[in-house]
């Protein structure tokens, strides 16, 4: 069973996913896409030359919509079920940081326009590129986005993404917008957008009405996050010890192991994260990759730990920005973390924050900044 419907289909059947009209269409476009992709003859071969031109290549699909609508689930039964050997699949921000790595080297050896290489590299290893949430947060991304798409566009690579907005939404209110349009007209004239937005948010019926702050750190708190952890990311219970670690581009050459990351859910321990010389740059690359972060082993903090605090505030200020949702296990209550010491008036903030990161509203809000 190869076609992305099917195997869609056969889930709805088994009663893994329930119905739903609009992810049914969803994967029939996702469907035609993969039977096009599998059909166009790979380069070089006898019918591209037969034909004296190269057949246009098949037009991508946006899939945008709240979440926990299943954006993210479909890609990726389409990518896995897709039959092309050069594919590749992708965080828009990481793919972002890989982007402006690239465009760097390119400017050292002075030969010109950095773009047209990039993208002539990037298409050369995969001509189709699906791209999980793009989100477009700083000018420097908006300002190359129209010119490299164009390019990927023009070496015939099919682009797949998910978003939380819209492409007339994507980078609103951003500085130089007007620099930044063509690209949202480039995405409505050459890719499909389809709206996945139904009443449902699959999300949050998997995290039920769970308090999302435990107290205190121990087994029963252990054993909910990492329930929690399974329900969210779909992964089989009995084959706990081979959950994927990943390791997160900081940029600059750096990375941040992660203990266990799947389908944008994080586990972090508080020590490893805010135990060590970390800056906000850190957490804002964790709360752009992860709409999920389980933080467990927060302590209740003294005088002797304003350091730990303090990138403690900045952890939740980035998550926070992003709408990240955080699931925890504390040794005390939010507002009794941190009573006393350097910069613990200003923590208060950082507590009404996470109040408010508990909250059904909160955890019903779409990731991103
Ligand atoms: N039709 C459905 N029935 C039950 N669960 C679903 C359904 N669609 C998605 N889910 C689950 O809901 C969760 C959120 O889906 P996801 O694809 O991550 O949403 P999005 O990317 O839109 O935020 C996942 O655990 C997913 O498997
Ligand atoms: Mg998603």
């Amino acid at each position: 069973m190869n076609s992305v419907l099917a195997r869609y289909q056969a889930l709805v059947a088994n009663d893994e996913l329930r119905p739903d009209a609009e992810q049914e269409a969803a994967a029939r476009r996702l469907d035609v896409l993969q039977q096009e992709l599998e059909a166009t003859p790979s380069r070089g071969s006898v019918l591209w030359r037969a034909l004296g031109r190269q057949p246009d290549p098949p037009r991508g699909v946006y899939l945008w919509g709240d979440v926990g609508r299943g954006k993210s689930m479909l890609m990726d039964l389409f990518y896995d079920a897709v039959d092309v050997r050069r594919k590749r699949r992708v965080h828009f921000a990481e793919f972002m940081l890989d982007v402006h790595a690239r465009i760097a080297v390119e400017r050292r050896k002075e030969a010109g326009d950095p773009i047209p290489p990039v993208a002539e590299a990037l298409a050369e290893e995969a001509r189709l590129l699906a791209f999980d949430e793009m989100m477009v947060t700083n000018s420097p991304d908006a300002m190359i986005l129209s010119r490299l798409f164009t390019e990927l566009l023009a070496k015939r690579v099919t682009v797949v993404t998910t978003s939380n907005r819209p492409p007339r939404d994507l980078y609103l209110n951003g500085l130089n917008r007007e620099h930044f349009l063509p690209f949202i007209g480039l995405i409505e004239q050459r890719l499909d957008v389809l709206p996945l937005n139904g009443p449902v948010d699959y999300r949050l019926d998997r995290l039920g009405r769970m308090d999302t702050w435990l107290v205190p750190n121990g087994a029963a708190a252990t054993e909910k996050l990492s329930a929690a952890f399974f329900r969210l990311t779909d992964y089989p219970v009995e084959d706990r010890a081979h959950v994927p670690t990943a390791d997160l581009d900081l940029g600059g050459g750096r990375t941040l192991h992660v203990p266990k990351a799947l389908k944008g859910v994080a586990v972090f321990s508080f020590k490893r994260l805010c135990g060590e010389a970390r800056g906000a740059a850190d957490y804002l690359a964790v709360a752009r990759r992860f709409h999920t972060v389980i933080l467990v082993g927060i302590p209740k903090m003294g005088p002797e730990n304003r350091n730990e605090a303090a990138r403690f505030v900045s952890l939740i200020d980035a998550l926070y920005e992003y709408k990240v949702k955080l699931l925890a296990a504390a040794d005390a209550e939010p507002a009794d973390l941190y009573p006393r010491g350097d910069g613990s008036f200003e923590f208060a903030r950082t507590v009404s924050r996470i109040e408010e990161m508990r909250s059904e509203a909160y955890l019903a809000e779409g990731h991103g900044g």
